[in-house]
Formats: structure tokens, C-alpha cells, sequence
């Protein structure tokens, strides 16, 4: 079973697939695994470290694919990249397949079985398998810190001989994986902390971690939650009406991060324009939401805007890619925890089976089809 991790090829990921670590597990599975040389230098992994934990590496991509089994990745290659590969090769990688629909199509034409790690389901048995709260709980702590970082003021009350320094008031709105993380940051970093969410369950979670929590609680709010524990998009009356609770506080805070996603929607928009003009100079917006359209109707994917009255709002896309040492250990592990369950361990070769719940979640194509469910014609 030969394994290839071929480099990001999107200029923004700094992250990487496999990790000296994981290299060293898979080569106990019985693996072969070959990385392209260079595929860690943006995570701090160099290629002598991948060759002592037993990998071998390749000086290209097309050679590193050459005759793979599996390929890992963190972005989704074309097709065209893995055309040397072995035919029905396994891709495991976060696929984001929404509005890529013709590269999909050319993934199942070429014969890969695509796997989109996003799909996992949340499950008990996958939870080691789950890139998105692997990756949403960085994102939220690097969200405090870079916040930390543009705001011109420290965060923890201090008393000192020369004077009393505030602590900071730091707001987070959306209170999922990112959001709770981004709590208990800014929290150890000493800021007064509140918090929002439209989910019932989050008002007890933000107070457990020692925050206030603000939000409209009608029966709307008591139904917001989907069975698989998601946020349902509100209505305009209740968006109306939480705007109308948000937008004093905000004008008082100092440091607003927003996390809000509704699966397969647009981001909701819960700052506008005139919130942002109703804060103090040197306050401070990360929008981690903003790959998505952005929480804050002035963010802009990929910079940092400065408003007229002084505000700045952080637009960074991929954060979790900014810590990407971390950020790749931990994707690095959930995608081997996935790959051995699709190992024959005492034939040690690739033995999917294609009944598992956690392979029908996440198989995008097969066999020269899109198979999964959310992309057949209707
Ligand atoms: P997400 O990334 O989809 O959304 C982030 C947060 O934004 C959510 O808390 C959501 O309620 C909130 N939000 C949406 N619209 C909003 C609005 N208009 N105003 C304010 N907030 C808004 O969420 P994430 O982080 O993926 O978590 C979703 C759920 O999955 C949570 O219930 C979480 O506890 C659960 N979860 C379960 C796991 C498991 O059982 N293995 C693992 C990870 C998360």
C-alpha cells in the first residue's frame, strides 16, 4: 500500500497532510508513504524529518504520486494531478465540494474515490476523525490572539504603581467549536468575556467557561437547533431583533470576534456598517466567518480593512493555517484515524468497505460517479 502526499498546491495553505508521526504509524499499518520534497517546509517539518520517521521522498508531485494507493491532502488536487496514481485511487482530503461541481466531475471521471474529511459525520467513533473541530478550535484561539495582536492595548486588568490598567471587553458571536475556544482565550488572557449564540445549549457552555451570555431568548431561539446540532437560519424578525440587543453592546467593546455559520448557507450577517461605526477607534473585528461572506457586512476576505472612525476588522482567510505546526499535527492524525479503518491490518493493503457509515458519509465519487447523496440531480 503506497501512500503519497504530494505539496499544497494553493499558495495560501501552509498546512500539511502527514506529520513525521503519522508517517511512522502508517509505516506500522505496513505503508509505503512518499512525500514530495518540501511538502512540510511551511509547517516546520522538514524533509529529513519525513525520511528519518521512514517515508521516502519524491522530488515532484507526479513522482511522489506515481502508483499510489491513497493520497492525502489537506486542499483537493485536480484530477490532473493524479493521473499517475494507481486507477480507483483513494483521495482523502477536505474536498469542498460545493460550487466545484465540475471538478468533482473530473475526479469521478478519472476514477478517484474521493473522500471529503468535512463530511465526517459527529459521531462518537469519528471524533477523532473531525477536521472541522480540529481545525475550528485553532482557528478560534489564533481569532483572540491576532485580535490581541491589532488591538493597541493590553487585555488583563493591571495595577500597577504608574496606574490602573481596564481589562478588555472582548464579545464573541457565534458560539460553536471556534466560539467556545475563542471563550476560553480570551478568558486565560484575562478580557472581560460575553458571548452569543442563537442554540439554547450554548448559554449554559459560555457561563461554564466563565463568560456572560447575551442573546434573544423567544420561542425562536428555543427552536433553533437542528438534530444534528447545527443553527437554522432565522427569520428576519429575529435577526431585527438581535441586532437591535447586539448593537449597543458592541459599540462598547473592544475586541468582537465572529464564528456564526449556518451548514450550506451564506454566513449570517449580524454586524453592519453602523455598528462598526458606532466603536471606539482602536477596537478590533476578526471575522473568521469571511470565507464564507463575512459575519461583518465591511469585512474583506483576506485583509485587514481600517474604517474611517479607526476600527479595524480582520479578514484572514485560513486561520487555522496560521498556526500550521498545529493545525497540521492534529489534521494530520484525523486523517489517520480515518485511513486505518479502511486497512486489511493483517493483509496490510487498502480494504474499503464501501457500507460504512463513516465511508458513505464522506465518499464523494467512485467508479467514474459522483456518488454522494447531496450532489445527485434532483
Ligand atoms: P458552526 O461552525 O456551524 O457555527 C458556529 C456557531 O455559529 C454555531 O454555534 C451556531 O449556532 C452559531 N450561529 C449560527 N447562526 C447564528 C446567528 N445568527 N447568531 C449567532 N450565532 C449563530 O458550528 P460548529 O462549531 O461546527 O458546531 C456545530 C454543532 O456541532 C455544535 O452543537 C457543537 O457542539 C456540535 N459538535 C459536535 C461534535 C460531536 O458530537 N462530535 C463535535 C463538534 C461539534
Amino acid at each position: 500500500m503506497r501512500i503519497a502526499v504530494p505539496t499544497e498546491h494553493q499558495g495560501h495553505e501552509t498546512r500539511v497532510a502527514v506529520t513525521p508521526e503519522t508517517v511512522k504509524r502508517f509505516r506500522g499499518l505496513g505503508a509505503e508513504v512518499v512525500v514530495q520534497s518540501g511538502a512540510g517546509a511551511t509547517a516546520g517539518v522538514t524533509d529529513a524529518e519525513y525520511q528519518a520517521a521512514g517515508a521516502s521522498l519524491a522530488a515532484s508531485a507526479t513522482d511522489a504520486v506515481a502508483g499510489a494507493d491513497v493520497v492525502l491532502a489537506v486542499r483537493r488536487p485536480d484530477a490532473a494531478a493524479l493521473a499517475g496514481a494507481k486507477p480507483g485511487v483513494a483521495l482523502i482530503c477536505i474536498a469542498d465540494p460545493y460550487g466545484a461541481e465540475e471538478a468533482i466531475g473530473a475526479l469521478a471521471k478519472a476514477g478517484v474515490a474521493a473522500f471529503a474529511m468535512e463530511f465526517m459525520p459527529r459521531i462518537t467513533r469519528a471524533q477523532v476523525m473531525d477536521v472541522l473541530s480540529s481545525q475550528a478550535n485553532l482557528a478560534g484561539y489564533r481569532a483572540v490572539i491576532d485580535g490581541a495582536a491589532e488591538y493597541g492595548r493590553a487585555l488583563p486588568m493591571m495595577m500597577t504603581a504608574a496606574g490602573t490598567v481596564p481589562a478588555a471587553k472582548i464579545f464573541i458571536m457565534g458560539v460553536g467549536v471556534a466560539g467556545l475556544q475563542a471563550i476560553a482565550t480570551a478568558r486565560r488572557m484575562g478580557a472581560v468575556v460575553t458571548a452569543t449564540d442563537v442554540r439554547p445549549a450554548t448559554k449554559e457552555q459560555v457561563e461554564s467557561l466563565g463568560a456572560k451570555f447575551l442573546a434573544v431568548e423567544d420561542d425562536e431561539f428555543k427552536q433553533a437547533q437542528t438534530a444534528g446540532g447545527y443553527a437554522k437560519e432565522m427569520s428576519q424578525e429575529y435577526q431585527a431583533k438581535q441586532a437591535a440587543l447586539t448593537a449597543s453592546h458592541i459599540a462598547k467593546q473592544d475586541i468582537v470576534i465572529t464564528t456564526a455559520l449556518i451548514p450550506g448557507r451564506p454566513a449570517p450577517k449580524l454586524i453592519s456598517a453602523e455598528m462598526v461605526a458606532s466603536m471606539r477607534p482602536g477596537s478590533v473585528i476578526v471575522d473568521l466567518a469571511v470565507e464564507r461572506g463575512g459575519n461583518c457586512a465591511l469585512s474583506k476576505p483576506g485583509e485587514t480593512v481600517i474604517t474611517d472612525n479607526g476600527v479595524k476588522i480582520v479578514g484572514h482567510l485560513n486561520m487555522p493555517g496560521r498556526l500550521a505546526a498545529t493545525a497540521s499535527a492534529l489534521y494530520a492524525k484525523n486523517l489517520f484515524a480515518f485511513v486505518e479503518t479502511l486497512v486489511d491490518k493483517e493483509k496490510k493493503t487498502l480494504a474499503i468497505n464501501w457500507d460504512d457509515e463513516l465511508v458513505r458519509a464522506t465518499l464523494l465519487t467512485r467508479d467514474g460517479a459522483v456518488v454522494h447523496p447531496n450532489f445527485q440531480p434532483k
